[in-house]
């Protein structure tokens, strides 16, 4: 007993002593005016700081230009955002506005606003409409790449210019009460993408936008997205995969209790035809999902094709394994409810349906169960019918 008292005295005295030593420093800038180098001389001065440091952001509004938070740091470092920062309307072919790098042991929080003030870049953008090669590129609001044991809680997004948060290379990463906010209308406005990354958890967050809610590239590992609200926007998807050579496998990605409302998409997985590598995408399961209104709720497209710039005789090479649909339901926004399109040269392997019920009630109902080079094993309730319409052609082929 007394042993065990004495330690832990010691135990409280040394975390006392920590905190003691940690530094905490408060950007104090005038309301308006441009905190950029304040901002960036600051966080660097933190993060040489040989114990734990914080770096607040006051309430007001500030004035934000491109800027990178480079670690790796001495120590944990948090940065807390209680304002607002405003990107300008001024696009400089960066294809960044706010970067954290290589930190290991990350907090940003706060309740703040990244403000990427989007509306004039996306008027002039027409990267939805031309060839990668040739459109403009639009900066990513904030990108972490990688960034490791991190927790990033309660802020927002605001109008970003192109994707709001780019997760890339990231281990162990907590996205908490994340707030996203862009008009419907917003081109290449995806939510959170994460891509190369391990260990990465979307929790309770509303993400309202333009494009994808949430995209998940190549090489995701062990991702967790749970009680997600999307919409409006294109929904929750696996891909597309098969674009580029050096892809990386995707596994265990686990999407649930999460609602989507008004969306283009519910869940999906997409791949391309004549892909340019031979991946596997292999434990994926979307589970407890409601739906509101939202066209093509369930979808693995394995001909994802947009503006034809595939060959689309050729299958796609990438391997869909292991996944699973369960308990989804509510109404969809078109007649196609459910579709599961794969590859004529890689079948989809054990793939799961259980419980879906799925109402549409325009006039060319009811809804329909397409599947193609795929025999889902089947549990529960199947509204509509599993795999009882003829595949019809998708749209734009
Ligand atoms: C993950 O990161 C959190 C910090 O957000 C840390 O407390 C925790 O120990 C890390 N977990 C592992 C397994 O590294
Ligand atoms: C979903 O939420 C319910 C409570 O509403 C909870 O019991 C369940 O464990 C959650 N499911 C998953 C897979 O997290
Ligand atoms: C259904 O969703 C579409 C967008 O996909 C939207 O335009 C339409 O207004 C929604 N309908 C209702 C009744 O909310």
């Amino acid at each position: 007993m007394g042993v065990h008292f004495g330690i832990s005295v010691l135990f409280v005295v040394c975390l006392l002593g920590l905190s003691a030593n940690a530094k905490d420093f408060t950007i104090t800038a005038p309301p308006g005016s441009d905190i950029t180098s304040l901002l960036l001389k600051t966080f660097n001065e933190a993060c040489q700081f040989p114990t734990r440091s914080s770096v607040l952001i006051p309430k007001g509004e500030y004035k934000l230009r491109q800027i990178e938070m480079m670690g790796p740091c001495k120590a944990p470092i948090r940065i807390t955002l209680q304002g607002t920062v405003k990107a300008d309307g001024n696009v400089n072919g960066n294809d960044y506005w706010v970067a954290f790098r290589r930190i290991n042991g990350f907090k940003l929080n706060g309740g703040g606003i990244f403000d990427g003030e989007g509306n004039a870049a996306w008027r002039a953008n027409n990267c939805h409409k031309m060839a990668l090669t040739q459109c403009k590129k639009l900066p990513i609001s904030i990108r972490f790449d990688f960034v490791t044991d991190a927790k990033i809680r309660g802020i927002t997004s605001l109008d970003s210019k192109n994707f709001h948060i780019n997760v890339l290379g990231a281990r162990n990463m907590t996205l908490e009460e994340i707030t996203i906010i862009a008009p419907e209308e917003s081109p290449n406005t995806d939510g959170i993408h994460v891509g190369r990354s391990v260990g990465v958890q979307i929790i309770n967050s509303n993400i309202k936008t333009g494009d994808d809610c949430i995209s998940i590239g190549d090489g995701t590992r062990d991702l967790l997205v749970e009680r997600v609200t999307c919409g409006p926007g294109h929904g929750i998807s696996i891909g597309s995969l098969g674009l580029y050579v050096k892809e990386e496998d995707v596994t265990g990605i686990r999407v649930v209790n999460s609602t989507l409302i008004n969306t283009d998409n519910g869940v999906r997985i997409k791949t391309w035809p004549s892909a340019a590598c031979s991946t596997t995408a292999s434990g994926i399961h979307f589970e407890n999902i409601i739906l509101k209104n939202v066209t093509n709720p369930i979808l693995i497209d394995q001909e994802y094709c947009p503006w034809n710039r595939c060959n689309k005789n050729k299958p796609s090479t990438i391997k869909l394994v292991d996944i699973s649909f369960k308990h989804i339901r509510g109404t969809s926004g078109n007649k196609d409810a459910v579709k599961l399109l794969c590859s004529k040269g890689f079948p989809c392997k054990n793939v799961q349906i259980g419980d879906i019920d799925i109402k549409y009630t325009g006039a060319d109902g009811p809804a329909t169960f397409q599947c193609s080079n795929v025999s889902p094993t089947l549990m529960g309730t199947q509204v509509p019918k599993a795999c009882s319409s003829p595949v019809t052609k998708l749209p734009g082929q």
